[in-house]
C-alpha cells in the first residue's frame, strides 16, 4: 500500500530538480537560453578567437564549458578530453605546481583486452582524475568503427566489430561515471576518416548504418547510460549528423533510450536551427552567430521555442547533477597519480597481443641478462596518439627504461647513439612542419640506419635482440599508405638483425609500438616472436617488460584484422588512401568540389567491414580478428547449448592445458542460414574472458545471445528481420580458430 503510494508520487510528481529547472526556464530570456545552448572554449588551446566566452582560467586546457548565466546564478560545467586520460594543461599561468594526468593505454589497447571489467576499472581511474581536477564531463570514449586501417584516429577507437566496440565503450562509460562525472561517447556516427572530416558526406546504406555504425552506440547507450554524447562532424547521406533528427532524436532517444545531453563536436554543423530541431542540445564551443541564429529563428517563427526549452532543460539537468555543483563539493587537484600508474601498467599488459612465438622465444629465458635494443621507438617510446586524445603526462617509460627496471642491461654506447639520433632527427623533422596543427601531431624521428658491423658488435655482447617498430598517428590526419609499410631502413634493420643474431643461435623479438595496423606479412617469418604492444600509455616500457620477462602472460586478442595488403580491404577503393588534396587534412571544412573520398565517401562494402569482408570473401589475412597467443594453451570442451524463445545460452569448459597461468578470450561467432538474406560468413555475437587459470584449472564460460541480436536490418521493410533456418554457433579462440560448432534451428 505504502510502496504503491510512493510509486504514484514518484511518477505523478516532478522532482524538486525538475521544478527548479522549470522555474529557471520560465525566468530565462531567449538570449540567455541561446547563451546556454552555445558553449564556450578555452581560447588558444582548442578553439579560435571566434568562440564566445573565455573560461580558460577555470581548468586550463579543458576543451570547453557551458556558459554560466550570472543573472540567474546558473553555474557551468567543464568538459575535457579524452579517451586515454584527462587532457588538461599540466602547468598553469597563475598557479604554482603541476597538473599532470595519467596517460592510460589507448582505446585499441582497451578493446584488445576483451575484458570489460578491466576497462571499467580504467574508466574509474580516468573519472577519478576528472573529479580531482574539477572536470565534469570526460569527452570519451571514442568509439567509431575501424573501417580502414589508415584512419588517423583508429588508436582512440576500439574495433572493426560493433559488438566489441559497444561492450568496451559501455564498460568505459560505466567506469568514468561511477565517480559522478559524465562520459561522452563520440563521434556519433560513421566518422571513419580524418580527411575532410568536417565536410565529408558518408554515403552509406541503412543496413550498414544500423548493423555496423550505429550498433556500437546503441549498446553503449543501453548498457552504459552516458550522461552526454557527441555527434560527429561528417554528414550522413547529405545531412550533417548533428542536424539529423532521425539519428539524434528518433534513434538515440526514442529507440535506445538516451536521456542525456547531445553536444556537437567542436565547431560541428552549419545550421544551429536544424541542430535544435534535431535534438542536438549543446553547440560546442559556440560562436556569436550561432546564438544570433537561434534567437532570430525563434523570433521569426521558424524555430519552435519548445525545441530550445527542451535542450536548455537537458543542459541544466547536466549542470545541476554535476559534481562541481553539488553543495559542498570541492576539488583538490591531487589525484593519486601513483595508484593510477599501477592501473595503466597492469591494464596495458592485458591488451598486448602476442602475434608470434616460435620456439617459445618468449618469455625471455631467465639466464638472459643483456639484450640488444634496436629501433628508435625503443628509446623514444610512444605512449599514445596525438590531438585531443593525447594526455599531458608527467613521463613516459621507454623500452630502455622498462627493460632496465626489469633487470636487463643494454649497451650504453648503442643507447647513447640512438638517443642522440632521435633528438637530431626530431629537430630536423620539426623544422619541416608547416601546418597550423603542427603542434598537435607528434613529430617522430626517422629510423636510424645500422651498419652490419654495429649489429655484429651487439651479437657479441647480447643474448637476445629486441627491435621496436614505432608508428604515430593522430587527429586531423589519415595515415599515408607508406605508414602501413616498413621503410627501407626498417626492413634492412629487421633482415640484418635477424640474420646475424640467428647465425649465432640467438633469438629476435619484435615489439610493435603502433596506434594502427601495419603490414606484417612480408617480414613476419623473420623474427622469432612478435608482440603487438600498441601505444600502451605512460608506463609502456614497464608493461612491455612485464610481458617479455614473463611476469605477465599476454592475453590480448586482435580487435581488428591485420590484412596482407591494403588492397585486400573491402573499403579500400572508397577511402582517401594518400589523397592529400589541398586543405583537407586540417580541421576546417572545405568547399565541396565533388571529389571522391574527400567530399563524399561511398561505403560500397556495406556491412562487409573487417572480418565480415575477409571471411565472407575468403581473403587470406596476415592475422585474423580475435587472434592472439598466450604463453600457455587452452582446451575447449563440453559445449552445451540451451535455447529458449528469447535467448541462446552456450556453456563451454575452458581448461588451461599448458604450464603457465593465463587467461583466455572465448568468442562466439554465428553464421546465419543466409538463404533468404545476404549474411556474412560469421559475426561475433558474444565473448567472455576467463579469470586467470592456473595450469590444469578449468572454468565454465557462459555466453548468451539474444535471439533478437541475430536479426538483420531489412531496408525495404525498414525493420529488423530474423531469418528462419539453421544457424551455426561457433565457439572459437579467434575468428579463424573455431574449436566447436553447434547448430540450432530458428523458426
Ligand atoms: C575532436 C573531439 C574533441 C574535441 C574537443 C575535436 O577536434 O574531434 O574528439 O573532443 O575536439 O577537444
Amino acid at each position: 500500500m505504502i510502496a504503491g503510494a510512493v510509486l504514484l508520487l514518484a511518477t505523478g510528481c516532478k522532482s524538486a530538480l525538475d521544478k527548479k529547472i522549470d522555474k529557471m526556464i520560465e525566468q530565462m530570456t531567449l538570449e540567455e537560453k541561446a547563451r546556454i545552448i552555445v558553449g564556450t572554449g578555452n581560447e588558444g588551446r582548442w578553439v579560435s578567437e571566434t568562440a564566445v566566452g573565455d573560461m580558460k582560467d577555470v581548468v586550463p586546457g579543458a576543451a570547453g564549458t557551458t556558459c554560466p548565466i550570472e543573472r540567474l546564478d546558473i553555474p557551468f560545467v567543464i568538459l575535457a578530453d579524452g579517451p586515454a586520460g584527462v587532457n588538461i594543461d599540466s602547468t598553469r599561468e597563475h598557479e604554482a605546481g603541476t597538473f599532470y594526468c595519467t596517460h592510460f593505454p589507448i582505446g585499441t589497447v582497451m578493446s584488445s583486452t576483451w575484458n570489460t571489467e578491466l576497462v571499467e576499472n580504467v574508466g574509474q581511474s580516468i573519472g577519478d582524475e576528472a573529479m580531482h581536477y574539477g572536470v565534469d564531463v570526460v569527452l570519451g570514449p571514442g568509439m567509431n568503427i575501424h573501417r580502414h586501417p589508415l584512419n588517423g584516429r583508429n588508436f582512440e577507437y576500439y574495433s572493426e566489430d560493433p559488438l566489441l566496440t559497444g561492450k568496451t565503450a559501455a564498460a568505459m562509460i560505466r567506469g568514468i561515471q561511477a565517480n559522478g562525472v559524465g562520459a561522452c561517447p563520440k563521434h556519433f556516427a560513421a566518422n571513419n576518416q580524418e580527411t575532410n572530416r568536417m565536410g565529408n558526406d558518408v554515403q552509406v546504406s541503412q543496413r550498414a548504418l544500423r548493423e555496423i555504425y550505429l550498433k556500437g552506440f546503441e549498446i553503449a547507450v543501453r548498457e552504459g547510460h552516458p550522461k552526454t554524447l557527441m555527434t560527429s562532424y561528417n554528414k550522413i547521406n547529405g545531412v550533417s549528423v548533428s542536424e539529423r533528427r532521425d539519428l539524434v532524436t528518433e534513434f538515440l532517444r526514442d529507440e535506445c533510450g538516451f536521456d542525456g545531453v547531445v553536444m556537437t563536436d567542436w565547431y560541428g554543423g552549419d545550421h544551429p536551427e536544424e541542430q535544435m530541431k534535431a535534438g542536438n542540445d549543446l553547440i560546442m564551443p559556440g560562436q556569436q552567430w550561432q546564438m544570433d541564429s537561434i534567437v532570430n529563428a525563434v523570433n521569426a517563427g521558424r524555430l519552435d521555442i519548445k525545441y530550445v526549452d527542451q535542450s536548455v532543460r537537458r543542459i541544466l539537468k547536466l549542470i545541476y547533477t554535476s559534481p562541481r555543483n553539488e553543495p559542498g563539493h570541492t576539488y583538490d587537484n591531487h589525484p593519486d597519480l601513483k595508484a593510477h600508474a599501477t592501473v595503466t601498467r597492469q591494464s596495458a599488459t592485458e591488451g598486448m597481443v602476442l602475434l608470434k612465438n616460435e620456439g617459445q622465444a618468449l618469455p625471455i629465458a631467465h639466464s638472459v641478462k643483456e639484450v640488444a635494443l634496436f629501433g628508435c621507438a625503443s628509446y623514444d617510446f610512444i605512449a599514445g596518439g596525438s590531438g585531443s586524445g593525447d594526455v599531458r603526462r608527467a613521463y613516459t617509460v621507454s623500452m630502455l627504461e622498462g627493460l632496465q627496471n626489469a633487470g636487463y642491461s643494454v649497451d650504453p654506447i648503442l643507447a647513447t647513439r640512438y638517443n642522440d639520433f632521435v633528438k637530431k632527427s626530431i629537430a630536423e623533422n620539426l623544422s619541416k612542419v608547416t601546418t597550423r596543427f603542427a603542434d598537435m601531431v607528434r613529430i617522430r624521428p626517422n629510423e636510424m640506419p645500422l651498419s652490419e658491423s654495429e649489429i655484429a658488435a651487439q651479437v657479441q655482447r647480447a643474448d637476445y635482440a629486441i627491435i621496436t617498430l614505432g608508428r604515430t598517428c593522430g587527429e586531423y590526419y589519415d595515415r599515408p599508405s607508406s605508414d602501413f609499410e616498413l621503410t627501407d631502413v626498417e626492413r634492412a634493420m629487421m633482415e640484418n638483425v635477424c640474420r646475424l643474431f640467428h647465425a649465432a643461435g640467438k633469438k629476435v623479438v619484435v615489439v610493435l609500438n603502433i596506434g594502427g595496423v601495419i603490414e606484417t606479412q612480408s617480414w613476419k617469418q623473420l623474427p622469432d616472436a612478435i608482440l603487438c604492444a600498441w601505444q600502451p600509455g605512460q608506463e609502456g616500457g614497464n608493461s612491455v617488460a612485464d610481458i617479455l620477462s614473463g611476469r605477465q602472460n599476454p592475453s590480448g586478442k586482435l580487435p581488428m584484422t591485420f590484412p596482407i595488403a591494403l588492397t585486400d580491404i573491402g573499403a579500400n577503393a572508397n577511402f582517401p588512401v594518400d589523397q592529400t588534396s589541398e586543405n583537407v587534412s586540417v580541421a576546417s571544412r572545405r568547399v565541396d568540389r565533388g571529389e571522391k573520398n574527400v567530399d563524399f565517401t561511398r561505403y560500397d562494402e556495406g556491412i562487409y567491414v573487417g572480418y565480415r569482408w575477409f571471411d565472407s570473401r575468403q581473403v587470406e589475412v596476415a592475422y585474423p580478428f580475435g587472434y592472439g597467443l598466450s604463453y600457455t594453451t587452452f582446451d575447449y570442451a563440453n559445449v552445451k547449448v540451451n535455447q529458449s524463445s528469447k535467448n541462446i545460452k552456450i556453456a563451454v569448459d575452458i581448461t588451461n592445458s599448458g604450464k603457465t597461468a593465463g587467461k583466455e578470450v572465448v568468442q562466439l561467432y554465428v553464421a546465419a542460414p543466409g538463404a533468404s538474406m545476404d549474411k556474412p560468413a560469421k559475426e561475433l555475437k558474444a565473448f567472455a574472458k576467463t579469470a586467470e587459470l592456473e595450469p590444469g584449472q578449468k572454468e565454465t564460460v557462459e555466453l548468451t545471445v539474444a535471439v533478437d541480436d541475430l536479426c538483420s536490418f531489412d531496408e525495404n521493410l525498414n525493420k529488423w528481420m530474423l531469418e528462419p533456418g539453421t544457424y551455426k554457433l561457433m565457439v572459437a579462440s579467434s575468428s579463424r580458430d573455431i574449436r566447436h560448432t553447434e547448430t540450432i534451428n530458428i523458426r
